[in-house]
């Protein structure tokens, strides 16, 4: 039995291709998954589709607030656009939770340059709106979900991982670990305003050099060890 299995996380938009994506790679590392979404329906069907793929049972589907209030860690992967009011729906359900938040606040159709939202990063609005009772890492939002379809293979991305509570970014790392990348301690959640500023970099530079899945790679920190 994987350490994992008593851990249960509540992908909130996990019918999207990024939390499906995700979910797939926990799953396989032992996690229990459930995907939430607007409807239950749909995120049933999520789930059976990916088992189907897993060759086992491990994920379910659910609507969004059951998903969180069955999980103990949650990950919002819904688009900008729909951030604020997600969060606010699922505030009271979220209290004393870890909250991955990886969203990127994207500003079609300029999805290639920097957008600074009004609290300067997605995260740290997520901490305002849900208060300080709940522990919000930022992380993965540099990593394309094309990268997380073969989830029988490691990824060749790095993931910076942002948040003010030391404990609650070890768990995101180690979610990094499971989903077959390395995570790095990469700051306070300020330093989420960097982070998710270097997607629109990456998706600039996939329409230039032709590709789907421009990353980044840390360097100094394994060779120095
Ligand atoms: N795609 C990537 O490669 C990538 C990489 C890194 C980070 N991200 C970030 O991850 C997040 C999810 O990306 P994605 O590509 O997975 O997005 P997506 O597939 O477009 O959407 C994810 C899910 O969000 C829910 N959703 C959509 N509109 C909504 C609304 N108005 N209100 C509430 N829920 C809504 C949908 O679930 P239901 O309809 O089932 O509710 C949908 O399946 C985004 O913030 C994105 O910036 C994406």
């Amino acid at each position: 039995m994987s350490e994992h299995t008593l851990v249960t996380i509540g992908v909130v938009g996990g019918t999207g291709k990024e939390g499906a994506g995700l979910a797939a790679r926990w799953a396989r590392s032992g996690y229990r998954v459930v995907l939430g979404s607007r409807d239950a329906a749909r995120a049933q069907q999520k789930a059976e589709e990916l088992n189907a793929a897993l060759g086992s049972a491990v994920i379910s589907g659910a609507d969004n607030p059951s998903a969180v209030q069955q999980a103990d860690i949650v990950v919002i992967s819904v688009p900008y656009e729909a951030h604020a009011a997600t969060l606010t729906g699922l505030k009271e359900a979220l209290q004393g939770k870890i909250v991955v938040d990886i969203t990127v606040p994207l500003e079609p159709p300029n999805i290639r340059s920097v957008n600074l939202p009004a609290g300067l990063s997605a995260c740290l609005e997520a901490q305002t709106i849900l208060g300080a009772d709940v522990r919000v890492v930022a992380a993965f939002q540099n990593v394309s979900y094309t990268h997380l379809q073969d989830s029988e293979h490691p990824v060749e991305c790095d993931v910076l991982v942002c948040g003010d509570d030391a404990t609650a970014k070890d768990e995101v790392i180690k979610l990094a670990e499971a989903a077959g990348m390395k995570g790095y301690d990469a700051g306070s959640l300020v330093n989420s305003i960097a982070v998710e500023s270097l997607t629109p970099v990456i998706m600039y530079m996939n329409r230039k050099y032709k590709v789907k899945g421009v990353g980044i790679k840390v360097t100094g920190i394994e060779q120095a060890k």
